[in-house]
């Protein structure tokens, strides 16, 4: 393997704190893969699955202190903490780095240290960029294989490149002689997920699961891609990227923000119920941004793989992403069965008899116990989705021609809107929120804001992020070709508290209104929040009784939309000095035209 001298320094002073029994570079090979899920299988750390229900595929469960991202334990350590905004924990970098070094310092006592060289993005692509994360879990190296692409290309196309630096540990060295747990993890106050924004880096300690542990997705291709976008002009988003082609197969493709568990993987993988109608899947999370030569935004979807919620996935709520999981993947806290698969709430089929739950006991219905934890995981290849896009690998990209916003609104938000111009657009995006009921969460009762959907992902000052949305559309090429700006709400409900649209696979009638919006060939009224679809011009034909909710669907109530100003006032107080005066400008307008 060709390693630069550069690389080779910054493992050596690595190794020297971390103090690991060996260091391996991974080169990405299948027979590379197979020797670590060997180990992990036989350190009782993974299951395999049978390979005649679920091939080449492993199940874990984690400690139960560790099945989620740790939102209140992750830090934007900016030089200056006004710059890391209202949203976001805070630590100096002097003080984060002090607290960290001291607990990395032998933190990987009797384990092995890998070198992993990824690529977020297709290699070589200009919209790319190469990360080397070095981590003492097993676990996230077989993931990162999975979710980026990995291993010794990478390194050669790095060269002596700068690369963004990512340090992990489990945090939890090993004696001579000590058993290992099956999912080492420290406890929740040694927990540290930080990121230095003004050095590119991540320094993550104390948890192996998800967006806390494989730091190519959250932590690099959001909080510290968020910052290198900012710098550099560009867009780093919590987007999904999709094509859709109408029957007369015409392609456009949109990127969508939503607030997690709004189903942004099942519209990503969306299967249309109108004729002649396609969709394929670019990603079904985060999206990259730049302007092309011919001034359109091109995207490309920095992972390599999915790293999807399994509850309540089926083959009815979406059949594309229970078959990327059919093979090659890897389970994390859901049930595992009897005969060698795996089960979880809401899969579509009954729980088999005996099935293992995520905490390992045997499943019991009437310990009121789920058998998946409700943040259970598939990690699966993009390139196994029945739907993947031809281009998802395309190292230019692929063009956008609109965005869609949306979270749960029960009440207030139409159907779908779109907005007048960019910053209208931008100021819907500022307002994203989904409602919450506060037995559920644990949160107030209310509207819990989310803007972009990048709330827990937005690496500086929130505020300052709206601006630089807003500069994208002023320093734009070419104005005319920026994506037009949609907000969609799936989950607005009548009086009887029941959903007033079918939503999943009828959503391509939504979708169809907006690529013909952008195609400018369907009918819109302008009202107050933006322009609504006249009636008729959403496609209902074959759904019972949904022709005559449309008015209720699409309906903007003047009284509901005071009350909503009221809680976007509260919002926007938040960002104090940094709000951009174009947002204030933008709800001063929408109050007038409401009050009208
Ligand atoms: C995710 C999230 O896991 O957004 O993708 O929470
Ligand atoms: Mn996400």
């Amino acid at each position: 393997m060709t390693i630069s001298r550069k690389v080779e320094q910054w493992v050596k002073e690595w190794a020297e704190l971390c103090q690991p029994e060996a260091i391996h570079y991974c080169d990405g090979s299948e027979a590379e893969n197979q020797r670590l899920l060997n180990l992990m299988v036989k350190s009782g750390m993974a299951v395999k699955l049978n390979d005649e229900k679920r091939p080449g595929s492993y199940y874990f469960q984690s400690d139960p202190s560790d099945v989620a991202r740790v939102e209140n334990r992750t830090y934007i350590c900016s030089e200056k903490q006004i710059d890391s905004g209202p949203t976001n924990n805070w630590m100096a970098p002097a003080e984060m780095k002090k607290i960290l070094t001291e607990m990395y310092r032998g933190c990987m006592k009797g384990r092995t240290m890998f070198v992993i060289p990824f690529s977020m993005g297709p290699l070589g692509s200009k919209i790319a960029h190469i990360g080397i994360q070095i981590t003492d879990s097993p676990y996230v190296v077989v993931n990162m294989r999975i979710m980026t692409r990995m291993g010794e290309a990478v390194l050669k196309v790095l060269g002596d490149d700068d690369f963004v630096p990512c340090i992990h540990s489990v945090g939890v060295p090993l004696a001579v002689g000590q058993e290992d747990a099956k999912w080492p993890c420290a406890p929740i106050e040694k927990k540290y997920i930080s990121h230095f924004p003004d050095t590119n880096e991540t320094w993550s300690f104390g948890s192996g699961y998800g967006g806390n542990a494989l730091l190519g997705k959250k932590c690099f291709a959001l909080r510290i891609a968020s910052n290198m976008a900012r710098r550099e002009g560009w867009l780093a988003e919590h987007m999904l990227i999709m094509g859709i082609t109408n029957p007369q197969g015409v392609k456009r493709y949109i990127a969508a923000a939503f607030p997690s568990a709004c189903g942004k993987t099942n519209l990503a993988m969306l299967i249309p119920t109108i004729p002649g109608w396609k969709v394929e899947t670019v990603g079904d999370d985060i999206a990259w941004m730049k302007f092309g030569e011919d001034g359109r935004l091109y995207a490309i979807n920095p992972e390599a793989g999915f790293f999807g919620v399994a509850p309540f996935t089926s083959m009815e709520t979406n059949p594309n992403a229970m078959l990327s999981c059919k093979a090659n993947s890897i389970f994390t806290n859901t049930g595992l069965t009897p005969d060698g698969d795996i089960w979880w709430e809401g899969i579509g089929s009954e729980i088999p008899e005996g099935t293992i739950t995520w905490t390992n006991e045997v499943y019991n219905k009437d310990n009121g116990k789920p058998a998946a934890h409700p943040n259970a995981r598939f990690t699966a290849p993009a390139l196994q989705c029945p739907v993947i896009d031809k281009d998802w690998e395309n190292p230019k990209g692929v063009p956008i021609s609109a965005f869609l916003f949306g979270g749960r609104r029960p009440g207030t938000v139409p159907l779908v809107y779109e907005a007048f111009d960019w910053n209208h657009g931008v100021f819907m995006g500022s307002i994203v929120g989904s409602e919450v009921t506060a037995a559920a969460i644990g949160l107030k009762a209310g509207v819990r804001r989310d803007p972009f959907a990048m709330l827990p992902f937005c690496g500086y000052h929130m505020g300052d992020y709206f601006g630089h949305w807003v500069n994208i559309g002023e320093n734009a090429p070419d104005p005319d070709k920026l994506p037009k700006i949609f907000n969609v709400n799936w989950f607005r409900k009548g009086p009887d508290g029941k959903f007033l649209w079918p939503g999943y696979g009828d959503n391509i009638r939504v979708l169809k209104w907006i690529f013909d919006r952008v195609e400018g060939m369907a009918a819109a009224t302008e009202t107050a929040i933006g322009f609504v679809p006249v009636k008729g011009s959403i496609d209902t034909d074959g759904l019972h009784g949904v022709a005559e909710k449309m008015d209720e669907i699409l309906k903007v109530d003047k009284s509901e939309w005071l009350e909503e100003c009221e809680l976007i006032s509260d919002h926007q107080k938040i960002f104090g000095e940094r709000l951009p005066k174009e947002m204030k400008a933008q709800f001063e307008a929408l109050k007038e035209r409401i009050s009208k």
